[in-house]
């Protein structure tokens, strides 16, 4: 079981967080919508691609607290299709810091033993940013710990549009056949195939929407929306993000215990 001694001090508000959370009740996936880097920046009066550089400290900080707390999936939203419509400066400036991080962070992510798999149209991307990309991929193949997925010119219909694309392709190779797909054959032909779905989705920044993000894995997923922007999340906010979901009641359209056992038979029908 996940194990956070010496990782948070004593007497901090970590520590006070982290010791309430069950952890035999740990969510198994963590999606995150990291937003707020340009808010972060403007209220410093600084360029926006500061604050996106501000919030590598947080995707660290992220990436070690659940890999310390053994959750087994994160996918972090870094860049969408839809972001080009920004100025080409911020986008190359995004594509340069990938690389840095990359560079930055690769060995820590085999030592911590994290797989790290980009999800995307990750072809569309600057060839050298393929390339970090792919080492990245290469060399924590082995890795067995916290799969660390980064989702990049994702888009989520764009997902799904990929997901038909790859399902047509396949049955014209088998002489056009329709194949026989339901909701679970369905999802092997997204970009997380073999994934489980998210159990909690977070956004940062205060903004109440999905922005296109694993629009399909997120049927169920408990939605957690902090104020805090990205650049300024770190262990403590994802605690207290934990602390959230396991209020919730996950009911998957069922009804919840108490209610069911409390029904007269006569209305059971
Ligand atoms: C999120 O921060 C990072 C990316 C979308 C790349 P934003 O850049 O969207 O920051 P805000 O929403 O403008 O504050
Ligand atoms: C969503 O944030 C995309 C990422 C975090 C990478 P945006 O800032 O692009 O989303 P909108 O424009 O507020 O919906
Ligand atoms: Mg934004």
């Amino acid at each position: 079981m996940a194990n956070l001694q010496g990782y948070v001090k004593p007497g901090s508000i970590e520590e006070s967080l982290s010791s309430q959370i069950d952890f035999t009740r740990l969510p198994r996936h963590i999606a995150l919508i990291m937003d707020g880097n340009g808010r972060w920046a403007k209220a410093r009066n600084l360029p926006r691609l500061s604050g996106h550089r501000a919030g590598i400290q947080s995707v660290r900080d992220v990436v070690e607290t659940c890999a310390r707390l053994e959750i087994e999936y994160l996918t972090l939203y870094a860049l969408s299709v839809d972001n080009w419509k920004r100025p080409a400066t911020e986008i190359s400036g995004l594509m340069r810091l990938i690389i840095e991080y990359m560079n930055l962070e690769l060995d820590t992510l085999i030592r911590e033993n994290i797989r790290f798999r980009p999800i995307g149209r990750i072809e569309q991307l600057d060839p050298a940013v393929q390339q970090e990309l792919q080492k990245g991929v290469a060399r924590t193949a082995a890795c067995t710990g916290l799969n660390f997925n980064i989702a990049l010119n994702y888009g989520g219909r764009t997902e799904i549009v990929d997901g038909v694309k790859r399902l047509l392709k396949e049955s014209l190779a088998h002489g056009g056949q329709i194949p026989a797909v339901d909701e679970d054959a369905f999802t092997s032909y997204l970009y997380t195939a073999g994934m489980p779905d998210p159990d909690l989705l977070i956004r940062t920044s205060g903004e109440m929407r999905v922005s296109n993000f694993l629009l399909w894995q997120i049927a169920y997923a408990e939605f957690y929306v902090t104020e805090t922007l990205w650049p300024d999340f770190r262990a403590q906010h994802l605690f207290e993000a934990i602390l959230h979901y396991q209020r919730r009641e996950r009911r998957y359209g069922g009804l919840s215990d108490s209610f069911a056992a409390t029904e007269p038979l006569a209305n059971q029908r």
